[in-house]
């Protein structure tokens, strides 16, 4: 079976193939330097990106992998959430494909994917098991138990965390996206240096809410630059992971024990954070769990995830019709 995955959902253009389960070629165009004159992604900018790169994104992950159009038995490609008029790129162009090829393909919800792309590491999960995702858009936990079974045990009320962190970024001036600079300048940094806020809520709470630590960061960054002291960028960096880091360990390990689950996973682009990867390592080691860390690369945004997870789609014989639509929010994991 060889299926081609197209990821278009944010500023990502990526095109993937999966030959028989295995990864033959994982093509990833990314858009950071574009959105980073303005601090974040720019809706707009992004389609047209799409528009310019995909062609030659999905040529590069058929060549890699040595495959023709011809030889795909199916595509699957990002229907969202996500920002849909660049959804709507990857999803016309697999569209546009599968009229002229007549090449079946599968929708494929984001989240899905960063909750499958643990699949593509070595070291795979059985199921149950509780997942933490937690990237640009969102910080969910779920409890996983199957391909196709996701039960949503928590979210974010406000900002993702991934969004405290590019925002933190930008209140600091330190460049988008914020998640790998901040992370590289934590490793510097004092993480007891500023006692930011965590929002537990509610004690049985498994929502997140990173909103709070985001303003007491900027209160700090203020209340230094009326005073004319100098921003200790390395401890404001460290002491801000390590509210997020220990809010999203604490509430995934606590979801885990509620329910009686020992396999642990974790996914999205801040799992690509070296602390909060460790506090996990720590916190199963100590609790007995099993910790399956998605490997780095499939961590941000890529289409080998979403080829993955179309591949299951595939095995149930869930197709899509060309009216389907692309769509925004409505993920179909809530
Ligand atoms: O999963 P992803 O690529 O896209 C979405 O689906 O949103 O996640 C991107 C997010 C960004 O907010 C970025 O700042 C964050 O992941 N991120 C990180 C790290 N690397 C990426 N956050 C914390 N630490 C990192 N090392
Ligand atoms: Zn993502």
């Amino acid at each position: 079976m060889i299926i081609l995955g197209v990821e278009s959902s944010c500023d990502e253009t990526a095109a993937a193939v999966l030959v028989n389960g295995r990864l033959a070629s994982n093509v990833i165009n990314s858009q950071i330097d574009i959105h980073r004159l303005y601090g974040g992604v720019v809706p707009e900018l992004a389609s047209r990106h799409h528009l310019q790169n995909i062609y030659p994104v999905v040529q590069a992950a058929l060549d890699q992998a040595g495959v023709n159009l011809d030889e795909l038995d199916g595509m699957a490609v990002t229907q969202g959430p996500g920002l849909v008029g660049a959804l709507l790129i990857g999803l016309s162009f697999v569209k546009a494909i599968s009229l002229v090829k007549g090449i079946p393909y599968v929708g494929v919800d984001h989240l899905a994917g960063h909750l499958l792309s643990v699949f593509l590491g070595e070291k795979k999960p059985e199921f149950p098991f509780v997942a933490l995702i937690a990237s640009g858009g969102h910080s969910s936990i779920f409890l996983v138990r199957s391909y196709f079974d996701y039960q949503l045990l928590g979210r974010s009320r406000d900002d993702a965390a991934g969004e405290a962190f590019d925002k933190v970024a930008k209140l600091l001036g330190l460049p988008y996206p914020g998640g790998p600079v901040i992370s590289r300048l934590a490793v510097d940094g004092d993480r007891q240096a500023i006692a930011f806020p965590r929002a537990w809520l509610a004690p049985d709470s498994l929502d997140f809410s990173f909103s709070g630590v985001k303003t007491s960061v900027a209160n700090h960054v203020n209340a230094c630059r009326m005073a004319n002291r100098e921003l200790a960028i390395p401890d404001i960096c460290a002491s801000f992971q390590e509210a997020v880091a220990e809010v999203l360990v604490q509430k995934t390990m606590q979801a885990a024990e509620v329910l009686g689950v020992t396999n642990l996973v974790v996914g999205g682009g801040v799992a690509a954070n070296p602390r909060l990867r460790q506090l996990f390592v720590e916190q199963c080691l100590a609790k007995g769990c099993s910790l399956f860390l998605t490997q780095l690369e499939f961590c941000t945004d890529n289409a080998a995830m979403i080829a993955l997870a179309g591949s299951y789609q595939f095995e149930k014989n869930k197709t899509l019709t060309y009216d389907m639509d692309a769509y925004s929010r409505a993920s179909i994991l809530q």
